[in-house]
């Protein structure tokens, strides 16, 4: 990412940062940038016309990726934070190689972040994409090639979130399902690899208690666009009000109450996202 930045002498501090995934998770991160950074510009493209991603094949997914990037760059955002991991998992090499701007994904900064609190056994989940794609357990092992990795898919827990059920009985039987083998083999550490997942904490803590450490993807992918910026001298000093624009590529009333619920707060109006095939 510091190469892309420091080749291109044209990158303008003020303009916005893009952030995009396939539907709303993605701005679990948003909120996480908003805390961390208040003065930045953000357009956030959500994809919510194919969502999900994470049980397409890793073709249709790179290709969905490339135009959602490429939608960005065309609203001439500095840098993009590809905010799903299944995306990242698949196709961030590969939008890296393609486009000029600088670009960041999900993964990276929650490996980092699992290793740097420390731990011996850690439990993965996400999307069935993300974790057949094996991103995470590759990149944990070949930094701690002693750590016990226990990676599941669990392809149930968007649909409860979109629905609004983080607090219904029926999720948490759905998780302990899930976590029951995990906790059997001592995990230390969670991993949430999905940006929907930072609205199931309050039930995660309820249902693991403080034994095990949770990792969300939303706060360290922050943390790691802020150092990125202030490493490269491109945070915005403009002190006119930021801007926060969302585009969705397929807009229902209940995309747009389910954005405000990840976004934690109201937001003005959402537009519609045409893609270029
Ligand atoms: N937000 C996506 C992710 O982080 C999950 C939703 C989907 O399957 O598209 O992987």
């Amino acid at each position: 990412m510091s190469a892309a930045i420091v080749s291109d002498l044209t990158v303008n501090p003020d303009a916005p940062l893009g952030v995009f995934d396939s539907g709303v998770g993605g701005l679990t991160v948003v909120r996480a940038l908003r805390e961390l950074l208040p003065n930045e510009s953000i357009i956030y493209l959500g994809d919510t016309a194919r969502v999900p991603y994470g049980s397409k094949s890793p073709d249709t997914i790179r290709r969905f990726a490339m135009e959602d990037t490429q939608f960005l760059t065309g609203q001439g955002v500095k840098a993009v934070v590809v905010a799903c991991n299944t995306a990242t998992a698949h196709a961030l090499p590969q939008l890296q190689a393609t486009f000029r701007v600088p670009i960041l994904g999900v993964l990276e900064p929650g490996v980092e972040a699992t290793l740097a609190g420390g731990c011996e056994r850690v439990g993965i989940i996400g999307t069935a994409g993300t974790i057949r794609s094996h991103a995470y357990q590759h990149m944990l092992a070949m930094r701690q090639p002693d750590l016990q990795i226990h990676a599941r898919a669990t392809p149930l827990l968007v649909p409860f979130i979109e629905e609004g059920w983080t607090e219904h009985p029926a999720l948490e039987s759905v998780l302990m399902e899930y976590l029951q083998p995990m906790l059997d083999r001592g995990i230390d550490t969670l991993v949430l690899g999905c940006t929907h997942y930072p609205l199931l904490v309050p039930v995660l803590r309820r249902l693991l208690g403080d034994s095990v450490r949770l990792v969300d993807s939303a706060s360290t992918c922050a943390h790691r666009v802020k150092d990125a910026l202030m490493a490269q001298g491109i945070v915005r000093t403009s002190v006119s009000a930021p801007i926060l624009e969302i585009y969705l590529t397929d807009l229902s009333e209940q995309a747009e109450a389910l954005a405000a619920s990840f976004l934690g707060s109201e937001f003005g109006r959402v537009r519609k996202a045409s893609l270029a095939g």
